[in-house]
């Protein structure tokens, strides 16, 4: 892979610099979204015990119970909610937390539900407490409280609603307001994939892509992929257009390797920003610990970006651990960048 032509797929491509999808991409990304629960690869568990709610409503004619989806970015949360509203036969509204800015924008959509409509809101954690307090009702008894006047005078007017499945996705389970979660019926986290799994989804995607992959490369391709579908996919995506202008017909082990090292995609899957965290707190805090606040301020990066998308992976996978004095880089972590180890008492105190 010469110079001129990763040079020339930065300028057509922006994303393979910029973690950021193109629109090209999110078509694509759209186009291998799995349909139906059989598309739907791993979290066998999880899909079993919502085929049988799923079943269980249709035979009672009932809506399914609301589900609350959590985990990591990437991980399917928006992919199972299609899923479940598929199989319900039901139609889907999607929104998402920050999009809902007052309580009205939220009545508009709630009275809008017909019986049996999905109701998918992502983000859930970042809806204002404003608009939260209205869904409290809607989910428990399908009805809204419209209050009129102020003071002496306010009333409170119920509104029924037609019953609908609400769906909520959130990167973070724990910062949702208790009386919110409980009035879930269904609630499952999501988990880093197996490479076993990721390889499965990107075998099934170099197919809708018509793109020539052996197996051995679509495990490599895989063991890069942070655990994270959405990962696996934009990696083969970007290992495609390699492909493409390097006349690589058949993609095996080596090249889907020497393209992913071109990609500045590493051997445990990390990424720019994964591996400038972990320098950070390897060489300018010896290896922590450090609070979460120093290390986005020095990254110049949100906290919750750190907190969401690169931390998760990085503590599933045993290169950080989270102390209660801030986050610690682990053994692997000074050895992935081939530094010594200097911390062995520290260890056993944490
Ligand atoms: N279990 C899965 N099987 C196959 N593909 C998946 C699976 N989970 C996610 N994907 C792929 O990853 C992409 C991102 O998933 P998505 O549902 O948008 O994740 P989230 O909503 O959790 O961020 C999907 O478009 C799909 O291509
Ligand atoms: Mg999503």
């Amino acid at each position: 892979m010469s110079e001129e032509i990763r040079q020339a797929l930065l300028k057509a491509n922006p994303a393979v610099a910029d973690s950021k999808e193109s629109e090209e991409d999110i078509v694509l990304n759209i186009s291998l979204r799995p349909k139906g629960f059989s598309e739907f690869v791993g979290h066998r568990e999880i899909v079993d015990n919502l085929k049988i709610s799923i079943e269980a409503a249709k035979q009672r004619e009932e809506p399914l119970e609301h589900v609350l989806l959590s985990g990591p970015p990437g991980l399917g949360k928006t992919s199972l909610s299609h899923i479940i509203a598929h199989e319900m036969g039901a139609k889907i509204t999607a929104t998402s937390g920050p999009a809902i800015e007052r309580a009205g924008d939220l009545i508009g959509i709630l009275t809008n539900l017909e019986r049996g409509d999905v109701l998918f809101i992502d983000e859930i954690h970042r809806m204002s407490k404003v608009v939260e307090e209205f869904l409290y009702p809607a989910m428990e008894s399908f009805q809204i409280d419209f209050v009129i006047d102020k003071g002496p005078y306010a009333k409170t007017i119920k509104f029924n609603l037609k019953p609908f499945t609400l769906i909520g996705a959130t990167t973070r389970s724990g910062l949702l307001a208790s009386p919110l979660r409980a009035r879930f019926g269904i609630f499952y986290s999501l988990d880093f994939y197996r490479t076993e799994e990721l390889a499965r989804i990107i075998r099934n995607s170099s197919r809708l892509l018509a793109l020539k992959i052996r197996d051995e490369a679509a495990l490599e391709i895989a063991r890069r992929s942070r655990g994270t579908p959405r990962i696996a996919n934009r990696l083969l995506r970007r290992v495609r257009d390699y492909a493409q202008v390097g006349k690589i017909e058949d993609v095996d082990e080596n090249s889907a390797a020497r393209i992913l090292d071109e990609l500045r995609i590493d051997r445990a899957g990390f990424d720019d920003l994964d591996r400038k965290v972990l320098k950070l707190i390897l060489e300018s805090f010896g290896g922590g610990p450090v609070g979460i606040e120093s290390l986005a301020a020095s990254l110049n990066e949100e906290v919750d970006t750190i907190e969401d998308t690169v931390e998760p992976y990085l503590l599933m996978a045993g290169y950080l651990k989270r102390t209660a004095r801030g986050r610690i880089a682990t053994r692997k972590a000074f050895e992935h960048f081939g530094l010594k180890f200097n911390r062995e008492q520290q260890e056993e105190i944490f």
